[in-house]
């Protein structure tokens, strides 16, 4: 799996978020660092999928807008695409889960690049969904790609899941 060219793609919001039934500021997101330990253990690019309006600091702010570009089906604007994704084989896609599914942001982003031919592998954190619906909407937004079993991390539980990376990284192929 680590010779072939991997791109991790990823979604995350820092800021005040629900952790363990209380509000927390994180200064990185949690999506990020299991981003970044993907990274690390498989030498892949990143790539930020961010939206090019950015989502409210406040929790409870940002989770009506969240709600609201779901209920709307929206296709948010993202700062950037990335140039050329033809020479990767693998793509980490990496988002916290959003209202039992993928930000909507992460929709732009799998309309907006040819993924065919490609393994897409999910890694989702989250506050108790797990995945939720997460796998469903890639696989009707990617026909034509190979879609690997995700991930779920508990988003609290985020700096301890190397080893649960590490374990998965290896079904990845
Ligand atoms: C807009 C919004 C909606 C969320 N919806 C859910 C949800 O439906 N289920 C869940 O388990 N966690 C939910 N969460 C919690 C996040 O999935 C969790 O905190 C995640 O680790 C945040 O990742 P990040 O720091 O990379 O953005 C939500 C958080 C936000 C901000």
């Amino acid at each position: 799996m680590r010779t072939k060219n991997c791109l991790i793609a990823y979604f995350s919001r820092k800021g005040n978020n629900y952790v363990s039934g209380k509000i927390v500021n994180l200064p990185v997101g949690n999506t990020e660092i299991a981003a970044k330990m993907i990274q690390e253990l498989t030498g892949g690019e990143m790539f930020h999928i961010e939206a090019a309006k950015a989502y409210p600091e406040g929790y409870t702010e940002a989770t009506e807008v969240a709600r609201k570009e779901l209920h709307e089906n929206a296709r948010p604007e993202l700062t950037a695409l990335v140039k050329e994704i033809a020479p990767y084989d693998v793509v980490f896609l990496g988002y916290p889960n959003w209202w039992n599914t993928l930000p909507m942001p992460v929709f732009t982003f799998l309309e907006r690049h040819d993924l065919v031919g490609k393994t897409i592998a999910p890694f989702c954190t989250h506050e108790g969904s797990g995945l939720g619906r997460s796998e469903n909407d890639i696989a009707k937004l990617c026909p034509g790609t190979k879609l690997v079993n995700g991930l779920a991390i508990h988003g609290t539980h985020v700096k301890a899941a190397r080893t649960d990376i590490e374990n998965w990284l290896k079904t990845v192929e």
